[in-house]
């Protein structure tokens, strides 16, 4: 075998490894540290990195093994260097460095962003130019995708990401960690129109703001703490998904229109929302546009969609040496 690319991914509580040929996926393997941040509500970041340091070279024979390929099959490294909890991302950029300098091929930073919205290339046709709207536990992003390399921000979170609200509100709610996916679970059975929450508004057309809402749901629950009783848990989950929803598909509809984009593309974890999906498919199909959906294997974090990404940030010449470093932040248009 040859022309694979082995795909590193430690940016958060994820350690994931996976080859992949060009946009053809070979092996993916996540190995996930939830139930251990679970006890405490959230990320630590000195676990996850630990957690990596002792995962990393398993996870990555296992995505190998089950490629059926070997170290000597590997073409190129592609790792993800930015953004993410930087102790987290320094175990995968290393682990990566030392394993293409001992194969002698290239090493491949990887934008994390850019590796989710990658995902939509595995099992699909879609090609730039396109929209995608970035939503995860700690981004919330309008890009412009005007190459596999150029990417424009039209718009991003001022405050907390679409993740982080429903991470947040979640947890006020007494829902486990991580608190999004069972957010929109309970929301299935809330009643409509019992809360009503505020749309928030931002300077930039494009922004983002939920930190209001997250707020809101915050003083409803311990409002209705205060007056000896409990918030309708169902229905206000169902009120923040919707209103979050409904931001998220109007702003995403008004930046297509802006660039006339004919394509949509959702990425990160929160693309894995039900109601999301459904508006942003009635969205598309009612203003004539094509939407691509990441398969949810592919929505949280990932290794597949940096190895994806990888190929074509090789193809662009964009390898680094052995001096490379990771980035806690950095937009998706830096390169490394
Ligand atoms: O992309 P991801 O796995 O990690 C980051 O890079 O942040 O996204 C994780 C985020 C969390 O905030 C999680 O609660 C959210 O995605 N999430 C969801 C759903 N599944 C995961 N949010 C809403 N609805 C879901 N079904």
């Amino acid at each position: 075998m040859s022309g694979l690319i082995l795909g590193i991914e430690t940016s958060c509580d994820d350690t994931a490894a996976a080859v992949a040929r060009g946009r053809e996926v070979l092996s993916s393997v996540v190995s996930s540290q939830i139930a251990e941040h679970r006890k405490y509500g959230g990320v630590v970041p000195e676990i996850a990195s630990r957690r990596h340091t002792e995962n990393v070279t398993a996870v990555t024979r296992e995505a190998l093994s089950r490629a059926g390929a070997d170290y000597s099959d590997i073409s190129a490294v592609a790792v993800t260097y930015a953004p993410g909890l930087i102790g987290a991302l320094l175990v995968g950029v290393n682990f990566a460095k030392g394993l293409a300098l001992s194969l002698g091929v290239p090493l491949v930073p990887v934008h994390h962003l850019r590796g989710h919205i990658a995902a939509n290339y595995i099992e699909s046709a879609l090609e730039p130019p396109f929209l995608a709207l970035t939503v995860s536990g700690g981004n919330t992003q309008l890009v412009a995708v005007e190459g596999y390399t150029e990417f424009r921000t039209l718009g991003r979170t001022v405050d907390d990401a679409a993740g982080e609200c429903f991470d947040k509100a979640a947890r006020a709610m007494g829902l486990p960690y991580p608190g999004g996916a069972e957010l929109d679970r309970v929301a299935d059975d809330g009643k409509a129109g019992l809360y009503k929450l505020p749309r928030p508004v931002t300077a930039g057309e494009y922004d983002f703001s939920f930190s209001g809402l997250k707020t809101a749901v915050l003083n409803t629950v311990n409002t209705a703490r205060q007056k000896g009783g409990e918030a309708d848990v169902p229905a206000l989950a169902g009120a923040l998904r919707r209103t979050v929803c409904e931001i998220l598909r109007d702003k995403t509809l008004a930046a297509a229109d802006s660039i006339g984009a004919e394509k949509i593309a959702l990425a990160g974890g929160v693309s894995a929302n039900s109601m999301l999906r459904r508006l942003m498919a009635d969205a598309c199909r009612d203003t004539g546009r094509e939407l691509y959906l990441p398969d949810p294997r592919y929505c949280g974090d990932n290794a597949a969609m940096i190895a994806v990404q990888g190929y074509y940030e090789l193809a662009a010449g964009h390898t680094a040496g052995s001096a490379l470093n990771a980035y806690a932040s950095m937009g998706i248009e830096g390169t490394a």
